[in-house]
């Protein structure tokens, strides 16, 4: 009942160097274009690093639990205006705009035979320096994308994480029907 690509979907870490076409690459983004935001601020913008002299530059940024991520051909920057969003309720609403952008970019890659693996673990100060991110935006996420490799090539704390069961709250801990 529920979409193959949700399920699929994982945020795996083994990812081989084989790099993504062009049209695979412009699909993804064009996927994230199509989310929904609120008052269609569409407050995301992506920076795409696929040139080795700025991966290897951007690598240095990451945190060391995030090492796997440097055999992944393409990292996206996803970058928003805390302003960007709309104003609704006083709510940061640009995370949310970002996170549905994000999730239809993952999917995306999913549909195509590849995975997707959202971040938090890097430098933003270092991120915004290498890629000239004006100072007005945030780094929200940096998602890496590339084709998912065989674990064996992942060091021994990665592959014990890739082994750990995923887990999710059961709906009866988060679903409230008609009262909380
Ligand atoms: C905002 C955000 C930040 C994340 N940061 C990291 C990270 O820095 N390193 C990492 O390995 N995974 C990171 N993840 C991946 C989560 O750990 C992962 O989505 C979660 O454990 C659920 O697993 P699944 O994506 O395979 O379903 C992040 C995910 C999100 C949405």
């Amino acid at each position: 009942m529920i979409l193959e690509e949700i399920m699929k979907r994982h945020s795996g870490r083994a990812f081989t160097n084989q790099p993504i076409s062009d049209e695979m690459l412009n699909s993804i983004l064009e996927a994230g274009r199509w989310a929904p935001s609120c008052a269609n601020t569409q407050a995301w913008n992506f920076v795409v690093i696929r040139d080795k002299e700025v991966l290897d530059e951007a690598h240095e940024a990451l945190s060391g639990g995030n090492a796997y991520a440097k055999a992944a051909p393409v990292m996206i920057i996803v970058a928003a205006k805390e302003d960007g969003g709309c104003g609704a309720h006083g709510l940061p609403y640009f995370t949310m705009d970002v996170g549905l952008a994000v999730e239809n970019m993952l999917l995306q890659a999913v549909h195509l035979g590849l995975m997707g693996h959202p971040t938090a673990g890097w430098n933003e100060a270092e991120l915004k320096e290498i890629t000239g991110i004006p100072k007005e935006y945030r780094i929200i996420t940096v998602v890496f994308f590339g084709y998912e490799g065989d674990i064996s090539q992942l060091d021994e704390a990665d592959q014990a994480k890739e082994s750990r069961p995923r887990k999710r709250k059961e709906l009866s801990e988060i679903v409230h029907w008609n009262h909380w």
